[in-house]
């Protein structure tokens, strides 16, 4: 996934600046509290997936992935798909994939990135559609129910998080997998002990506001959380994985290609055993929802 996002921030350089340049509105926060991503298309893709950390977390869920889920070519809604990595790496899976996102910008930079992988043959473009939709009205516009969900880093930069989870679960056909990552509340006080913010730690004001281009979430959310949400929608949480468990904290990031292999070897060694999942940046949840009448 590294080498697609390459191309994606490459080539597409241009139409970012002109989307951020003021074609569209940037937005801050919604009504409901929630950070779209429009006019923030250009600083994410380049602070996160232009960036050792983007190319981390790729490769690790190309790792993980078909490790925690079943996939089988089923159907999936992308939640929030941002800039359509996971979409088109579905897709490149045989899946027919839905792609919600709510940002025009983001959005944008999806299809035209996903038009170059079926030129170049990645997939069929019949694979995948798309709809500009926040989850708030997914319920509505694409209520499945679905064999498989995907929402990666979305819960983070909505105003109610517990809600959305409750959404998704509404949106889950008995039996069927949640592929779920957030923003890990506990590793961003870590990191910030690490960089020496140590009053933002000790006050535990660690949330961003949303404003401007800031990426730092509006709501981070712990592992406790996660587990009791999920416990009262009647789901289950199937495994778990963290995702940078040690990049973030490395006194200097790997220069030596010998030194970059030995870290992702690290990360995958140590992503699902304890300690070390608990303070990965991200944590990966596969979360099931029963049979029907079991
Ligand atoms: C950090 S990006 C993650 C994008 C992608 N899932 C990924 O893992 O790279 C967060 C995405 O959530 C989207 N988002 C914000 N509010 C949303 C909402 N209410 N419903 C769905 N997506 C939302 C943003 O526009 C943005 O594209």
């Amino acid at each position: 996934m590294g080498a697609i996002l390459r191309v994606i921030t490459g080539k597409l350089a241009p139409l970012f600046n002109v989307i951020a340049s003021g074609m569209h509105p940037t937005y801050e926060l919604t009504d409901a509290g929630d950070r779209y991503f429009d006019g923030l298309a250009d600083k994410f893709s380049r602070s996160l997936y232009q960036a050792p950390r983007g190319e981390l977390r790729l490769a690790m869920l190309d790792y993980l992935l078909p490790q925690m889920l079943h996939l089988k070519a089923q159907a999936v809604l992308d939640v929030g798909g941002g800039l359509g990595q996971l979409s088109g790496w579905l897709a490149a899976r045989g899946h027919a994939v839905t792609m919600a996102e709510p940002s025009q910008d983001m959005l944008a930079h999806a299809k035209a990135w996903h038009a170059e992988q079926v030129a170049a043959g990645g997939w069929q473009a019949e694979q995948l559609s798309y709809l500009e939709a926040p989850l708030q009205t997914l319920q509505h516009q694409a209520p499945g129910p679905w064999p498989l969900i995907t929402c990666h880093a979305v819960l983070e930069w909505l105003g109610n998080p517990e809600q959305a989870l409750h959404t998704l679960a509404t949106l889950l056909a008995p039996g069927g997998q949640l592929s779920l990552m957030v923003f890990n509340r506990d590793a961003l006080r870590f990191s910030n002990v690490v960089k020496g913010n140590y009053q933002k730690a000790l006050s535990d004001q660690l949330e961003g506001k949303g404003k401007r281009q800031r990426l730092t979430p509006i709501s981070p959310v712990t592992h406790d959380e996660i587990c009791q949400w999920v416990s009262d929608n009647g789901l289950r949480i199937e495994s778990v994985a963290g995702i940078r468990i040690f990049q973030d904290y490395v006194r200097q990031p790997p220069e030596k290609m010998s030194d970059q292999e030995a870290l992702l070897a690290l990360e995958k060694q140590y992503c699902q055993l304890d300690p070390h999942w608990r303070l990965g940046r991200y944590l990966l949840y596969t979360v099931t929802k029963p049979e029907a009448n079991v």
